[in-house]
C-alpha cells in the first residue's frame, strides 16, 4: 500500500468517527430537550439513516425493581370479557351480574362490549385526544396549573427520579356544567367532545355499579349519591425504544369506586394477579372497568383493587382515557353494613374519602393542585 492510500484510509476511518460521535450528541440533546413526545420520531429517523439500534436516554431507565421484568414471557390475556347485551356473558355460560361479581373477585378487573356507548363518542373523544397531544403548542403551556382546570404533564417522576414513558392530560369532570369551561380550548372540539364523552360514562358506571349492588347484595341505587365521574386521565404513550427499561406507568392502585378505561385497539395495561403480570388485552370498543381502593372497602374486602401499570410498546402510539369515577368528597368510606357480621367483622376503618384523597397524595405529585381544587370545593 502506498503511503498516500495509507494517508486516505486513515483520513476515511477518522472521518467515520467524527461522525459517528456527532450523532450520538444529536441523540442525547434531542433526548435532554423534549420529553417522549417529539424526541422519538427524531431518533428513530436517525436510527434509519445509520445502523444504529435507538437507544432509549437515561433519564428514562427506572430502577431495576421497577423495571418490567420477564417482557418476552408469554403473559396471557385472560381478564375476563363481559357482554352486557346479552343475558349470558361471552366465553361462558352465567349471567353478566355473575360474572362481574365473579371478575372483581378474582381479578379486580374485567371488560364489558356491548355496552351502549355509541361509538362516534369514543372515536372522536380519541380523535381530539390526539389532536390535543399532537399539538405543537402544548410545551408553551406546560406545568401551568389551573386552580381548578386542568393539567398537562410529560414528565411524571418515579421516587427516585426517573422519568415516567407518558404525556398526561387531567382534569375534574364534576359537576360538568362547571368544569367544561375550564378544560383545554384547543383544539377547538375539545370540550363539547369530552363533554358528550363524560355523559355516556356517568350512564355507563351508573349502570355497572347497580349490577355490582345486585352482586353484593346491596340495596337498589346504594350507590346512586356517591359516584360521580369526578376526573378524567387522559394519557399519551408514544412508541419506545427499549420497553423492557421503562414503564408508562408504574405498578399503582387506582384511588376510585371503579375507573372505566377506554384504550383503543392498543394493548399495554397489565394487571398483577397472583404475582405475575397479565395482559388486559385491547379487545375492539370495550371498556376496561378496574376496581378502585373505595369499592374494596365497600365491598368490606370481598373485591380487591389490583395493582396495574403500563407496559411500552416499540412500534405503536397509545391513547387511553381513564375515567375516575369517586365518592364525594365528604362521603364516609365504609364496609356495606350488610356485609359486615360476626363471621365477617369490618376489615377497614371509616374514612371521609376527602382525608382519603389528601392524606394518600391520591393522584400523584404532580396532580396537587386538581387534589387541593377537589379538597376546598367540598
Ligand atoms: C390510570 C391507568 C391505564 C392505561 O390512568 O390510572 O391505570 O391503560 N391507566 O393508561
Ligand atoms: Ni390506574
Amino acid at each position: 500500500m502506498s503511503s498516500i492510500q495509507i494517508l486516505l484510509f486513515v483520513f476515511g476511518l477518522l472521518m467515520f468517527k467524527y461522525k459517528k460521535s456527532r450523532m450520538h450528541r444529536f441523540v442525547f440533546l434531542s433526548a435532554m430537550a423534549e420529553g417522549p413526545h417529539v424526541a422519538i420520531p427524531l431518533r428513530l429517523s436517525i436510527a434509519t439513516a445509520w445502523p444504529l439500534k435507538p437507544k432509549l436516554h437515561r433519564v428514562y431507565l427506572l430502577i431495576q425493581e421497577d423495571r418490567p421484568q420477564n417482557l418476552d414471557d408469554p403473559v396471557c390475556d385472560s381478564i375476563p370479557v363481559i357482554d352486557l347485551a346479552k343475558p349470558t356473558a361471552v366465553h361462558s355460560h352465567i349471567q353478566p351480574v355473575e360474572a362481574i361479581l365473579k371478575a372483581s373477585k378474582e381479578f379486580g378487573f374485567f371488560q364489558v362490549i356491548n355496552h351502549g356507548v355509541p361509538e362516534k363518542i369514543t372515536t372522536d373523544a380519541m380523535n381530539v385526544l390526539k389532536e390535543f397531544f399532537n399539538l405543537p403548542s402544548k410545551e408553551a403551556i406546560e406545568y401551568v396549573p389551573h386552580t381548578k382546570g386542568w393539567i398537562h404533564t410529560s414528565s411524571d417522576y418515579t421516587k427516585v427520579g426517573a422519568h415516567l414513558w407518558r404525556e398526561n392530560l387531567k382534569h375534574l369532570c364534576y359537576p360538568l356544567e362547571e368544569c367544561v369551561q375550564l378544560w383545554p380550548n384547543k383544539p377547538a372540539r375539545y370540550q363539547e367532545v369530552i363533554a358528550a364523552y363524560i355523559l355516556e360514562i356517568q350512564k355507563l358506571s351508573s349502570r355497572i355499579l347497580e349490577m355490582i349492588c345486585e352482586g353484593l347484595g346491596l340495596e337498589p341505587g346504594y350507590f346512586k349519591d356517591t359516584s360521580e365521574v369526578q376526573l378524567l386521565s387522559s394519557n399519551f404513550y408514544p412508541p419506545c425504544p427499549d420497553p423492557s427499561l421503562t414503564l408508562g406507568i408504574l405498578a399503582h392502585q387506582d384511588p376510585s369506586l371503579i375507573t372505566l378505561v377506554y384504550q383503543g385497539n392498543s394493548p399495554g395495561l397489565q394487571a398483577l394477579k397472583d404475582g405475575h403480570w397479565i395482559n388486559v388485552g385491547a379487545v375492539p370498543n370495550a371498556f376496561v372497568v378496574n376496581i378502585g381502593n373505595q369499592l374494596e372497602i365497600i365491598s368490606n374486602g370481598k373485591f380487591r383493587s389490583m395493582d396495574h401499570r403500563v407496559v411500552t410498546s416499540p412500534h405503536e402510539t397509545r391513547i387511553s382515557i381513564a375515567t375516575l369515577v369517586n365518592p364525594p368528597l365528604d362521603c364516609i368510606v365504609e364496609p356495606a353494613k350488610v356485609l359486615v357480621n360476626e363471621s365477617e367483622p369490618s376489615r377497614y376503618q371509616a374514612r371521609q374519602y376527602k382525608e382519603y384523597v389528601h392524606h394518600n397524595k391520591a393522584f400523584g405529585d404532580h396532580t396537587v393542585t386538581i387534589q387541593n381544587a377537589m379538597i376546598s370545593e367540598s
